[in-house]
């Protein structure tokens, strides 16, 4: 190891620690991170206090996380990083569906649901029936493929955050499968805008910057289909109060959508609603996996 390091030595000293490296990936990424970390303490002069702040940070973002309380994602999300992933990993001139970062509150195990089925698991609000297509870049039907959707009540929760009242249970969340004409339907609640959560490390940025903390209104999909790019993307009520300001930076106007409001009368699966309803019908479109 070479001594008498400086404040412009030190930084190559530790790069070539990697030298050694296997894997050249690896390598990449290390030397660069070690870069662009000196860098930045060098450009802002950063302070023992605030490297200790810093660090204390970190480790309470992974102290607060759990499998449904995802601090480390809502850390990537806030600082744009997802969203920035997102768009530099989009095939260029495709046709296919803008992505939107998947958010901390997809959660493993949900069950599946054919067509049709009520999603809602008995939470009560403003039924909502959700019809979609899934195309490919030609416009032809994708057949079979797996829709995961989620969202959150009509007081902006989603059933993670309620364990008490839903005992764990899921809800406003399902696996569903598309037909031969790709299309899925299903009946839920009409989610609402809400506050991507503040009680934790995260919390404390928001706050010192004075940001707005809300997302508006919107509905998770996931799809997969054999052949095709896996597609994560919302789809986000148009003229929601907070649209376009999203505190994770994720409702592109590609993704606006109406969210028609009915009054009582017939579904578009047939059903006979004597309440105020709301329809959400959308295309999505699946670039094949050779297209990357
Ligand atoms: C969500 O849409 O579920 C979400 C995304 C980022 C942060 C918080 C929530
Ligand atoms: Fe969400």
């Amino acid at each position: 190891m070479a001594s008498n390091l400086t404040e412009e030595t030190l930084t190559e000293a530790v790069q070539r620690t990697f030298d050694t490296s296997a894997d050249a990936r690896f390598r990449q990424l290390m030397v660069c991170l070690v870069q662009h970390l000196h860098d930045f303490a060098r450009e802002v002069r950063l302070t023992g206090e605030e490297w200790f702040y810093a660090m204390d940070f970190v480790e309470r973002l992974g102290k607060i996380s759990t499998p449904t309380r995802q601090e480390v994602v809502l850390a990537s999300d806030i600082l744009g990083l997802s969203m920035l992933l997102d768009t530099m990993n989009k095939s260029p001139g495709g046709s296919a569906t803008d992505s939107a970062l998947l958010g901390p509150f997809y959660v493993e195990g949900r069950p599946r649901a054919d067509n049709s089925d009520d999603i809602s698991n008995g939470v009560a609000g403003t039924p909502m029936f959700v019809t979609g297509r899934i195309l490919d870049e030609r416009g032809e039907p994708i057949a079979g493929a797996h829709v995961d959707t989620w969202h959150s009540d009509g007081a902006g929760f989603y059933d993670v955050q309620q364990t008490d009242k839903l005992h764990n249970e899921f809800a406003m969340r399902a696996l569903l499968t598309t037909d031969d004409e790709g299309r899925f339907w299903y009946r839920s609640i009409t989610p609402r805008y809400y506050p991507v959560p503040t009680d934790g490390p995260c919390g404390e940025i928001l706050g010192a910057a004075n940001r707005s903390i809300m997302r508006p209104q919107h509905v998770h999909f996931w799809f997969h289909a054999e052949g095709y790019q896996p597609l994560i993307t919302q789809l986000f009520l148009k003229d929601d109060p907070y649209i376009g300001r999203d505190a994770v930076f994720a409702d592109q106007t590609s993704l606006h959508a109406d969210f028609v409001r009915h009054e009582p009368g017939t579904a578009p699966d047939g059903t006979a609603v004597d309440e105020p309803f709301v329809t959400l019908d959308w295309t999505f479109t699946l670039a094949t996996t050779g297209a990357e």
